[in-house]
């Protein structure tokens, strides 16, 4: 399989590392650009806070040095802003891909009808694609959309959205296979992913449990998506990206890279080294501790040892502590296609504003859409 265009943007294979808040930083997008080939997203940042210069929001939007080609994805729940966010991205900060987030299950952002809630507002989200897709157009930048099926079995969105989507001149969308109300529960439905290829002409990229990069290569071959986009199935596994390029570029299943405890350990320390190169020592350690347990998951490494690493505060004290692996542990086999990250039980209810479901407009009588937060940090 050859890669993937965006407008006119090619992607060398067609794989997107998936925006995930707190994870695909500059360090870690740099991390996974080392391993493989692919469209690396940056975590999700708030339009309004773009607009009016929100200093957090100011300091996601970091890029490594080698990172020639800069992709963003924007959350927003107000054409105006949104719109002008994206001039920002294009003018000021050399994007070359904007990404909007109408998938984030978190009731915190669902309450205020944004992220997955926001895609039942058919004419709302129409407005916000096209003033993002007019905003990026001067400078030949492809905006691209990500949701999920709907908010729930009984109301389902995500057709509507892909053809709403295409109206709108959005270059590709991302599909998540599950509801907001399963979170990241169950199974990502694939066949609603090939539904999607079916009633759209734009690319559509498949989305949700992808674990190995022969799932990838099977996701695309029982869908018709054209590529995909991978979460948590890298979280700890920045190599995964290796063998999805060799996948795609075989046609087959490719071999699976099964790094011993000493190349997972070399990895480890080069995500902390990036992350502190990008924030400073101490908020570079403090921000690589999450990444422990999944770096470690399934090795032997005893309790005391991962407590200590998950208290990390210096570079010197990480070297200490990993010098204490055993470099020649093998991967743990037990590991491969296995789940990881994030996963929980489905929610009894999305959580909504007062009256969403009554209407699928959006736009009220002044045609604005909803006031939007400076400040959202949780993305999903
Ligand atoms: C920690 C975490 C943070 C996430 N943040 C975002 C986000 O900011 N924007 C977004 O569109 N999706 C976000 N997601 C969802 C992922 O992009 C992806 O859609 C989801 O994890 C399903 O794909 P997977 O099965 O490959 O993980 C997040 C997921 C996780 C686990």
């Amino acid at each position: 399989m050859t890669g993937l265009r965006l407008g006119t943007l090619e992607v060398p294979t067609p794989v997107v590392l998936a925006p995930m808040a707190g994870i695909t930083n500059a360090a870690y997008r740099r991390l996974c650009a080392e391993h493989g080939a692919g469209l690396y997203v940056c975590e999700m940042i708030t339009s309004r806070g773009l607009v009016e210069g929100d200093e957090t929001t100011k300091r996601m939007l970091v890029f490594d040095e080698l990172e020639t080609v800069r992709s963003v994805q924007l959350y927003g729940t107000d054409p105006t802003y949104v719109g002008q966010a994206t001039k920002i991205l294009c003018e000021e900060y050399g994007v070359a891909h904007v990404d909007l987030n109408f998938g984030c299950p978190v009731p915190k952002v669902t309450r205020k009808g944004g992220g997955g809630a926001l895609p039942w507002k058919r004419n709302l989200l129409g407005r916000i694609l096209e003033e993002a897709v007019a905003a990026a157009a001067p400078y030949d930048v492809p905006v691209t959309m990500k949701t999920r099926k709907g908010l729930d079995d009984d109301h389902l969105t995500y057709l509507d959205a892909g053809r709403i989507a295409q109206e709108s001149g959005v270059a590709a969308i991302a599909l998540h296979g599950r509801t907001v109300a399963q979170a990241y529960s169950g199974q990502a439905d694939w066949d609603a992913i090939a539904d999607l290829v079916a009633h759209v002409d734009i690319p559509v990229l498949g989305n949700g449990d992808i674990w190995e990069a022969a799932d990838a290569v099977r996701m695309v071959e029982q869908t018709g998506a054209a590529g995909v986009v991978v979460g948590r199935g890298c979280l700890g596994r920045p190599w995964l990206f290796r063998d999805l390029a060799a996948a795609f570029a075989d046609g087959g299943p490719g071999e699976t890279t099964l790094p011993n405890l000493g190349e997972v350990r070399a990895m480890m320390r080069r995500h902390a080294e990036l992350l502190c190169e990008h924030m400073g020592e101490e908020r570079g350690c403090k921000e690589f501790r999450k990444h422990v347990t999944w770096y470690l998951k399934g090795f032997r490494a005893g309790g005391e040892l991962r407590r200590s690493l998950g208290l990390v505060d210096s570079l010197a004290a990480l070297d200490d502590l990993l010098a204490v692996l055993d470099p020649d542990e093998p991967f743990p086999a037990s590991e491969l296609g296995a789940p990881r990250g994030r996963q929980g039980a489905p929610r009894h209810k999305v959580v909504l504003p007062e009256g969403w479901l009554d209407d699928t407009d959006g736009l009220g009588e002044d045609g604005c859409g909803l006031l939007e937060d400076v400040s959202e940090t949780t993305g999903g």
